[in-house]
């Protein structure tokens, strides 16, 4: 097996590489799984993978809005394929699994990107709602990680990208100069994206002698449902931060928080390290 490195413009400079598969004398396409691929980041994440000829496996938990999402991308000349995939469910994770070893035997990029927010100060803060948010936003990054290793393992230089957020930075969020400090007192939310970093780091420390590479990606703050459209970063520039990690050469690093960095006087569009 022969990799060879491709330059590939992302659509704002970014994504500076792609590993295409050679096996002698047939080319083999990147399979690449996005959970939550119906709509906003992760929709746009499978848009720009499929830009890249990559194979998209669309995982979304709804029949309906998955197909439609599968339609979507086809038309836009993806080569897409909708999976059924609801993280917090165990029967079809593990559903999802195994149609993927039947299908291809093997996976090349694993993006956990389904996310729900639900908002509200510590001290008002319900039991129940964390545990929603924990089902997806953690456990169902655990979940959806260990079913797909076996197919990880058996790519020959697999990336996993958890998609965090700068919230989830304990340092930035009590930075007092950064613009997160500012932000009202969350819990549920941010606490979950604070372990999806540890937890990013951890596989990454597990899996560090072998080829794959595990980072947690930070989109910036982006327009889409998850906040009510609020966000003032496109999904196009969103879905950067993923594609630049799902991307990463042999040297690239393993085990960093990387994306949009948000600053006060800083320039708008800038990408790099964040402290955890
Ligand atoms: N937007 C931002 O500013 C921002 C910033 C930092 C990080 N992020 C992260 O980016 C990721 C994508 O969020 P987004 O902004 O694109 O939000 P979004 O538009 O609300 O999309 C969330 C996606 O996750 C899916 N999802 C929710 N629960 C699921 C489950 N149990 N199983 C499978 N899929 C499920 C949703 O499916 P349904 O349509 O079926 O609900 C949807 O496809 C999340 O992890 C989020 O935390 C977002």
């Amino acid at each position: 097996m022969l990799w060879v490195v491709l330059p590939v413009p992302g659509s704002a400079g970014l994504s500076h590489m792609v590993g295409a598969a050679l096996n002698v004398g047939a080319m083999t396409t990147t399979i690449a799984l996005v959970t939550g691929a119906n709509k906003g980041i992760g929709l746009e994440t499978a848009q720009q993978f499929g830009a890249r000829g990559f194979t998209v496996l669309a995982g979304a938990r709804d029949e309906e809005r998955g197909r439609e999402a599968e339609r979507e991308l086809r038309l836009a000349g993806v080569d897409a394929r909708f999976v059924p995939l609801d993280v917090t469910d165990e029967a079809s994770v593990r559903q999802a699994a195994d149609w993927i070893g039947r299908e291809y035997g093997r996976l090349d990029i694993l993006v956990n990107n389904a996310g729900i927010a639900r908002g509200n100060p510590p001290s008002q803060t319900d039991l129940d709602a964390v545990r929603e948010v924990y089902e997806v936003n953690v456990f169902g990054v655990i979940r959806v990680t260990n079913a797909m290793l076996p197919l990880l393992r058996r790519a020959p230089a697999a990336r996993i990208v958890n998609v965090s957020s700068e919230v989830g930075s304990i340092s930035s969020m009590t930075d007092p100069a950064s613009p997160l400090a500012q932000l009202p007192a969350g819990l549920a939310y941010p606490s979950s994206k604070s372990a999806l970093n540890m937890i990013t780091a951890m596989y990454a420390r597990e899996l560090r002698d072998t080829p794959i590479k595990v980072n947690a990606a930070n989109p910036g703050y982006t327009k889409t449902d998850l906040n009510r459209n609020s966000g003032f970063r496109s999904v196009t520039e969103g879905a950067e931060a993923t594609v630049y990690l799902a991307t990463l050469p042999a040297d690239g690093p393993s085990g960093i928080l990387w994306g949009h960095l948000w600053s006060a006087d800083g320039p708008a569009d800038a990408y790099g390290r964040l402290p955890w």
